[in-house]
């Protein structure tokens, strides 16, 4: 058997609930609220206002057991609530991965779509259950729901990618995603 320095986990089975959006066995969940979004949205004084009154739940997290180790292939489901902050549209965070390696996002449920941006151009490709995104090594990453329900999609990557959340609001992500009157508007993104 080939050694490693770090040694792998026992091979075991994921139960995938598209419905619930969860993973079982699952590990940590990670909840992200309109103020763990600071930076992101264009309205800044919307953005403190609905902070300062509701601060809604924009997105969740849950990753299977698998750890963020180098080798290993962890998963998460990502659920992006329906909405928007000042008719931009609900979205992660946004990251780059320190260690430039590739990722999938596989549809689950709703309507959204990936913002890709490699520092020079920038893409918009739309995930619908059934449907694969493919995030090549290099490129930033930012989710949005453009539809009216729950998008839901499961992440599969590389242990060792890391998350870099500074290099997108030093850069941008390319494009913003705005909705108006349920309707997907891309616009440029503006440093
Ligand atoms: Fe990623």
């Amino acid at each position: 058997m080939t050694s490693f320095a770090v040694p792998p986990i026992n091979p075991h089975q994921i139960f995938l609930d598209a419905n619930a959006g969860s993973l079982t066995p699952s590990g940590p969940t990670l909840i992200r609220r309109l103020s763990d979004l600071a930076g992101c949205f264009e309205n800044n004084e919307i953005f403190e206002s609905e902070v300062s009154s509701t601060n809604p739940i924009v997105y969740q997290v849950i990753s299977s057991t698998v750890p963020e180790l180098p080798r290993e292939l962890p998963q998460s489901i990502t659920t992006i609530f329906p909405g928007n902050c000042g008719g931009e549209l609900y979205m992660t965070k946004g990251h780059q991965h320190p260690d430039p390696q590739g990722e999938i996002y596989f549809g689950l449920e709703g309507i959204g779509g990936i913002i890709m941006f490699d520092g020079k151009e920038k893409k918009y490709v739309e995930i619908t259950p059934g449907k694969i995104g493919y995030i090549p090594p290099g490129w930033a990453h930012r989710s949005v729901n453009s539809g009216g329900e729950a998008y839901k999609f499961l992440a599969v990557y590389p242990g060792s990618a890391g998350h870099d959340y500074g290099w997108v609001l030093e850069n941008g992500m390319g494009l913003r995603a705005f909705s108006d009157g349920g309707k997907l508007v891309l616009k440029d993104f503006i440093i």
